[in-house]
């Protein structure tokens, strides 16, 4: 029997919310617009077998309808239907190959939609529902082949009524009205991402608990898989894990390495739940023990993530989880002799970037880098209720950084976490995972035992 994640009810976005998105929308785009937001296209990975269908994250937070060949139009202000979908019909022929599909009317009813119709329909009825709409709302140069279907459509107005059309004659990017809601999290999506959370811990404490030297990265790679699938999730994006060296290649994928004794293992991996993301790193010793420098490393990288985790509050830039981490690994480094100097130079020269050259994390929702920008009116934007982001701070020492002692040399160390920002303390929604030295080599000794 599955143990995890199956038991306790599944959370759901409730019909009403996905509503309240749109309602939120059309109120922020005015009556005279149009949003148009067509669903992820299937792709193909060769011959007729098509990459694992993920639904547009856009076209998603909208009305969770989950098939492709699918467009949304929402028309604020109209009185006979203001949300319609275009999807396909219900095919007795089609389905017995690829599954049952919701139709037109099971979509109006699953998804609290105004009107649905037949997708071969649109190029009859969409030119009609633009035409006295001023200004289109659409990610332009996301895809061009429906690019040049919009195009398409609103030249159909012109050609439609002549002289007498009233056409759109503002285009404008959808991303900024929408990321903007998307970065605030509801009640309802904290608790999936709290599930997404959990099962990519669960994930990881099962990756420790196999790790071992003579095992390949693959096969600690498939105890992440193995805990994802389990819980009916799948990964968020391709895991990274990492042994020896390996850990220092920040986007390292190739995953099929040797564990070595001696040598640490970064695993970055995330699980994704109903479309939202987790995502997190754990570094540890392949045989259970940390070596005096591994150590000394994975101690500022936690003191850098606990200070950084400390300034997720509200009324706090967005940058200041960063710059917190930055001062404790400057510190921290400079006092190991890796960096030579005072701190406070380390950070003004910028020579701390060598061994810690990425910032300390992003917004995370419906993508795992998620939507939403990080500045308003060119200053960092101010962290509020509902924000979710990692914090992941890391070092680096380059195995060929000949002016580095060797027994430095070639150690990687990140570890993050996912935090949601709240009125009060920042809430830790990857709890659970080994994370200090001593839960990391308890854990793996349990295991051994
Ligand atoms: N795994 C991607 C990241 O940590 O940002
Ligand atoms: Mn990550
Ligand atoms: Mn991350």
């Amino acid at each position: 029997m599955p143990t995890c994640c199956t038991e306790a009810p599944r959370p759901v976005i409730a019909v009403r919310e996905y509503a309240r998105r749109r309602r939120q929308l059309m109120h922020l785009a005015g009556d005279d617009a149009i949003v148009i937001v067509p669903a992820a296209p299937e792709r193909i990975r060769n011959n007729d077998a098509p990459y694992p269908y993920r639904q547009d994250s856009d076209f998603h937070y909208l009305c969770g309808f989950p098939e492709p060949d699918a467009v949304l139009a929402l028309l604020p202000g109209r009185t006979q239907a203001e949300t319609i979908l275009f999807c396909r019909e219900r095919d007795p022929s089609r389905e017995v190959w690829d599954g049952p599909r919701i139709g037109p009317d099971g979509a109006v009813d699953q998804c609290g939609l105004d009107d649905a119709f037949p997708i071969d329909d649109i190029d009859d009825i969409l030119p009609g529902l633009i035409e006295g709409r001023s200004r289109v709302y659409y990610h332009f140069g996301r895809d061009s082949d429906f690019d040049l279907k919009l195009i398409g459509w609103i030249k159909r107005v012109q050609t439609l009524r002549g002289p007498l059309a009233r056409a759109p004659h503002e285009f404008v990017a959808l991303s900024h009205l929408l990321h903007d809601l998307r970065l605030y999290k509801s009640k309802d999506e904290l608790a999936l991402m709290r599930q997404a959370a959990a099962i990519a811990a669960e994930g990881h404490r099962r990756a420790m608990r196999a790790a071992r030297p003579g095992l390949y990265e693959h096969q600690v790679e498939a105890e992440l898989l193995h805990a994802f699938r389990n819980a009916g999730a799948v990964p968020s994006y391709e895991p990274i894990v990492g042994g020896g060296t390996n850990a220092c290649v920040l986007h390292y994928r190739a995953n099929n390495a040797l564990l070595r004794d001696g040598d640490l293992l970064l695993i970055d991996a995330g699980a994704e739940f109903a479309c939202y993301a987790s995502d997190i790193t754990r570094t540890f010793p392949v045989n259970g023990r940390f070596s005096a420098e591994q150590r000394a490393l994975y101690e500022i990288v936690l003191a850098a993530q606990d200070a950084a985790i400390a300034q997720a509050r509200p009324g706090r830039p967005w940058t200041a989880p960063h710059e917190a981490a930055v001062e404790v690994i400057a510190r921290g480094l400079c006092e190991l002799g890796l960096v030579a100097g005072a701190p406070a130079a380390a950070i003004a020269s910028g020579a701390y970037k060598r061994f810690f050259p990425h910032k300390t994390g992003h917004w995370l929702g419906l993508d795992v880098h998620d939507v939403g920008d990080y500045r308003v009116d060119g200053e960092p934007r101010e962290l509020e209720p509902g924000m979710v982001m990692t914090v992941e701070p890391g070092i680096y020492i380059a195995p060929d950084a000949a002016d580095i002692e060797p027994r430095w040399r070639g150690i990687g160390i990140r570890i993050e976490d996912d935090i949601a920002v709240t009125r009060t303390a920042p809430e830790l929604l990857t709890f659970g995972v080994p994370r200090t030295v001593e839960e990391i080599e308890s854990h793996m000794s349990t295991a051994r035992s």
